[in-house]
């Protein structure tokens, strides 16, 4: 048996006053804002589950057929001892590295949620007997102090989730993963990429209207959790892609004036008909984006693969 550890570094009422502080500051303002993470409670999580395996959403297929074919080759261009990920959820991706990677002897998975980075880590020793796992409840986003796992480290962040994080905001993040690398570790990301708009809003857009419902979650989410009383059908889907920026944004749309209570926060919230909250920003790439952002980090871009539709990238980067 190898050993597995548990590191809890949210104190259990942080969500809960993360929560408080992002609400009464997103729907205070204009235009009103609300940030992605709040989607993910269990509903949540099922429901972008659900997305992954929706027709139109083609990153997660995308990403996996990249691990598929090139975590041998992956694994080689690192030699890693150790792996850390980030947002490591089911560890599902994982599994196609810790296959293909002979010399890792720790793993490392940081989420903010403790079941998913428990069940996960069963699963995965059972699999992978001779692996230590030392899994870490944290918010990536805020700077984690990690366990003195032996190098060379590799930093995996899979899944385009960084393309959730405004510009200014992904160069802190992309700042901090440099922070715990030394010089000839590794960054492994992985990033949607910029094409046809019709593609890009039908990924947020779905006929079956799950992302419809996944966008709506965040308003159950603040119904339960500060006592809220938004009527989730009083709201609209939208998404909508801003070539400027080049990321699609998620938005919520009262169909009509309203007027929503929050007593947790003392707040009473006034819609217009047709006003919006940007629940999310979902940004793509290009190969010279993420190369002069990694750059800024003091990361060189080294290896970049693709899927054969060219639809989403895996960069490997070389802390400097
Ligand atoms: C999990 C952040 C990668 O931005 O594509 C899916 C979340 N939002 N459908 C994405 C999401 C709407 C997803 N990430």
């Amino acid at each position: 048996m190898s050993p597995f550890l548990l590191t809890r570094t949210l104190p259990e009422d942080a969500t809960d006053a993360a929560l408080r502080a992002d609400v009464l500051h997103g729907l205070t303002r204009t235009p009103k804002t609300l940030p992605p993470k709040w989607f993910y409670d269990a509903r949540g999580s099922e429901l972008f589950e659900e997305i992954t395996t929706l027709p139109e959403y083609y990153p997660t297929r995308a990403e996996r057929e990249i691990l598929h074919a090139r975590a041998p080759e992956i694994a080689a261009a690192t030699g890693a001892r150790t792996l850390i990920e980030l947002g490591s959820g089911s560890s599902e991706k994982t599994r196609l590295l810790l296959e293909s990677a002979p010399d890792l002897t720790s793993y490392v998975p940081v989420d903010v949620s403790e079941s998913a980075l428990s069940g996960a880590a069963e699963g995965l020793l059972a699999d992978h007997p001779g692996i230590d796992v030392h899994a870490i409840v944290a918010d990536f986003t805020g700077g984690l102090s990690l366990p003195g796992t032996p190098g060379p480290r590799l930093v995996a962040f899979l899944g385009g989730t960084i393309g959730n994080l405004l510009p200014a905001e992904r160069a802190a993040f992309l700042a901090s993963v440099r922070g715990l690398l030394a010089p000839g570790d590794g960054l492994l990301l992985g990033t949607d990429l910029v094409k046809e708009e019709s593609v890009l809003v039908r990924a947020y857009d779905d006929a079956a209207g799950v992302t419809a419902a996944f966008n709506k979650n965040v308003l159950t989410v603040m119904n339960r959790e500060l006592g809220a009383d938004f009527p989730p059908d009083a709201f609209d889907h939208v998404a909508l892609w801003d070539p400027e920026n080049e990321w699609i944004e998620m938005r919520l749309r009262a169909r009509s004036r309203l007027t929503v209570k929050i007593p947790e926060l003392d707040l009473v919230v006034h819609f217009d008909a047709g006003e919006e909250v940007r629940t999310e920003v979902s940004a793509k790439f290009r190969q010279d984006r993420v190369r002069s952002e990694l750059s800024a980090a003091r990361m060189e871009l080294t290896h970049w693969w693709t899927d054969g539709a060219d639809r989403f990238a895996l960069s490997l980067a070389k802390a400097v």
